[in-house]
């Protein structure tokens, strides 16, 4: 079983370096380590300080990297991405859709690199995936991809499915263009049990970590806070933040200002991920890259700890009996209470926090119970459900 570490944060912050370094360490100490980046603005080859492509290159003892490209994905995953974009343009007819052309399709990015983090997985070939992922905003697209493939097919495709079937020729007819047959629907089931596979293995807080870079200013900490957010929304466990280029104490009078507001950023920080641990990296005098600088680097993050360990472990989302009825807590820090939309449909729970949303596939224990009320409180959101048969039959015997 690998383990998979997936590195976001705002651009420039360091994540890419941060990633080389982690890998550098984890080669050292044995492991099979392959760096992934899934950043279209790849600079994973500058760190590395030698050429990679868009398939594992090895880089030096136990270590591979990989510069994901999304056309080169294309071509290899050509028969599931069609499915992927049939599902997108129904009516399309999909042969004249040119790989060039569906590169620019929404999602198209994360998906190629979802599939190939799965692909590592399921090989087995690495004992550590370590991803350079794109900045927090495409990543938490990423992170969602999974979750509403899940959804979909759970819930839209049957339903799309079965019109296909009645309308196609019709509608083939009057349009004068060919609707997906069977083998494209089926196709389509496979990529979606693959992303519900992907979400497995991307919320399992056994295998995966999703860890936050940051450098002390206030647009970046703002940004990394609505990630957080979100990560715990979406079940995705985070175990360490990464403060990077902390200005030192003698950088001299030129970094006095930026010295002194880090330092006051700092404690708030702290407080704000708790208790979410976080490692601090000075700026360097030199741009990080290759082995040298990568080895500092992964020495003042990680010390002479194991940097593939679980730093943290938490579980954002939890069920438990109280007076005899359920309570669903979900810890959304950073969200305050009038951000927070609930929305009840059948055996889903609409979660919203500003544009975001989580549809929350209840567990079978709560299908049938209705909601009986939410409250926000220390950031810990509790949604709470009326008493079922089998409390009631308690409370009757008493
Ligand atoms: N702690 C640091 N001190 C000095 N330079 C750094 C440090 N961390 C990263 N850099 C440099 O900053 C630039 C951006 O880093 P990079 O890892 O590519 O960020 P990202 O992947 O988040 O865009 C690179 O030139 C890198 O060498
Ligand atoms: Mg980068």
């Amino acid at each position: 079983m690998a383990r998979i570490i997936v590195y976001t944060g705002k651009g420039g912050v360091g994540k890419t370096s941060i990633a080389a370094a982690t890998g550098l360490l984890a080669a050292h100490r044995g492991y099979r380590t392959i760096v992934l980046s899934t950043d279209a603005a790849h600079s994973l080859a500058d760190s590395f300080d030698m050429p990679l492509g868009p398939e594992p290159v090895r880089v030096a003892d136990n270590l591979w990297g990989q510069e994901s490209e999304v056309s080169h994905n294309i071509e290899k995953y050509w028969g599931t991405i069609q499915a992927y974009v049939s599902s997108v343009f129904q009516w399309r007819g999909l042969n004249e859709v040119m790989a060039q052309e569906m590169s620019v399709l929404p999602g198209m990015d994360e998906l190629a690199s979802l599939l190939w983090i799965a692909e590592h997985y399921d090989e087995g070939e690495f004992d550590v995936i370590i991803v350079d992922a794109a900045p927090t905003g495409e990543t938490l697209r990423l992170l969602s991809l999974p979750e509403a493939g899940k959804w979909w097919i759970e819930k839209i495709y049957p339903i799309q499915r079965r019109i296909a079937q009645v309308t196609s020729p019709i509608v083939g007819r009057v349009i004068g263009m060919p609707m997906p047959g069977d083998a494209v629907y089926h196709a389509g089931e496979e990529l979606f049990a693959r992303l519900g596979h992907m979400h497995d293995l991307l919320a399992n807080p056994d295998l995966t970590s999703i860890r936050l870079v940051l450098n002390l200013e206030k647009m970046v900490i703002k940004e990394a806070q609505r990630a957080f957010t979100y990560f715990h929304l979406y079940g995705y466990p985070t175990d360490l933040v990464i403060c990077n280029r902390v200005v030192p104490e003698d950088a001299g009078p030129y970094f006095e200002a930026w010295r002194q507001t880090q330092a006051r950023y700092w404690p708030e920080v702290q407080a704000d991920f708790d208790p979410v641990p976080i490692r601090q990296a000075p700026f360097f005098e030199h741009e990080v890259t290759g082995d040298a600088m990568l080895e500092t680097l992964g020495a003042a993050v990680f010390g002479d700890d194991d940097p593939t360990q679980f730093f943290y472990k938490g579980r954002p989302y939890r069920i438990h009996r109280e007076d005899g009825t359920y309570v669903l807590a979900l810890d959304l820090p950073f969200a305050t209470r009038d951000e927070v939309h609930l929305h009840r449909n059948g055996d889903e729970l609409v979660v919203q926090v500003g544009w975001w949303r989580r549809n929350l596939i209840l567990p079978r224990v709560l299908v049938d119970l209705p909601t009986k009320g939410a409250g926000m409180e220390d950031h810990v959101l509790t949604v709470r459900f009326a008493a079922g048969p089998q409390a009631k039959a308690g409370a009757t015997k008493r």
